[in-house]
């Protein structure tokens, strides 16, 4: 079976951007999804002093064979300041470190929550912009605006919003299971 991973650019405990990724990973039929945290991926702050000193620790190694075992990615972003949160910055430089293919070629769904109504826009555009450096192949984007007003008990409440979320999640679905028909059609 198919599997994903799903999580927040956040180390939010309230995370609204992890609200968000669960709720689409449980829009993808047929397959099996891991919720992730960066909090159970805890890294020291990173500088090249203390790469030098302790090597890439082995939390950036945890979270990159999570991505190496995945067949798709859902990712929210939290924004900070209109860029990464500062967590999801810490992680990617680590594992930008180890593997400078960080996201593998994975077909990824990227989106953005905020209680503002610019839902991430500028975050967004920077991971749009950063992550394909980086072997991210991009499938879908979503931004979610106003979380308090959209979102209520798990799920986007705003129909037209969720439409657009179902038709990202669609593409997203479509591109996990077309690698496996183009590996049947090389098998042939
Ligand atoms: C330091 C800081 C900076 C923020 N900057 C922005 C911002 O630039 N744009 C925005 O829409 N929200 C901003 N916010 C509000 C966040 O979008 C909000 O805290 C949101 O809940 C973060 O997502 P999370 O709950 O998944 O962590 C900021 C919050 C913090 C704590």
């Amino acid at each position: 079976m198919k599997h994903i991973i799903a999580f927040a650019g956040s180390n939010s405990s309230e995370s609204i951007n992890k609200q968000l990724a669960t709720y689409a990973a449980g829009l993808v039929d047929e397959v099996e999804t891991t919720i992730l945290d960066l909090n159970d991926f805890e890294l020291p702050l990173f500088g090249v002093d203390l790469e030098k000193k302790i090597g890439i620790p082995e939390n950036a190694h945890n979270f990159l064979n999570q991505i190496r075992n995945a067949d798709g990615i859902i990712l929210s972003l939290a924004e900070h300041n209109g860029a990464y949160s500062t967590a999801f910055k810490n992680l990617f430089d680590w594992m930008s470190r180890a593997e400078q293919k960080t996201f593998m070629g994975k077909p990824m769904l990227l989106m953005a929550a905020s209680p503002g109504g610019r839902g991430g826009a500028s975050v967004l555009a920077i991971a749009k912009d950063r992550f394909p450096r980086h072997n991210a192949e991009i499938v879908a984007t979503f931004s979610l605006p106003n979380f308090k007003e959209n979102f209520n008990e798990g799920k986007v409440t705003n129909s037209s919003l969720n439409s657009e979320l179902l038709e990202a999640v669609n593409a997203f679905h479509d591109a996990i299971f077309k690698s496996e028909l183009k590996g049947t059609k090389t098998d042939i």
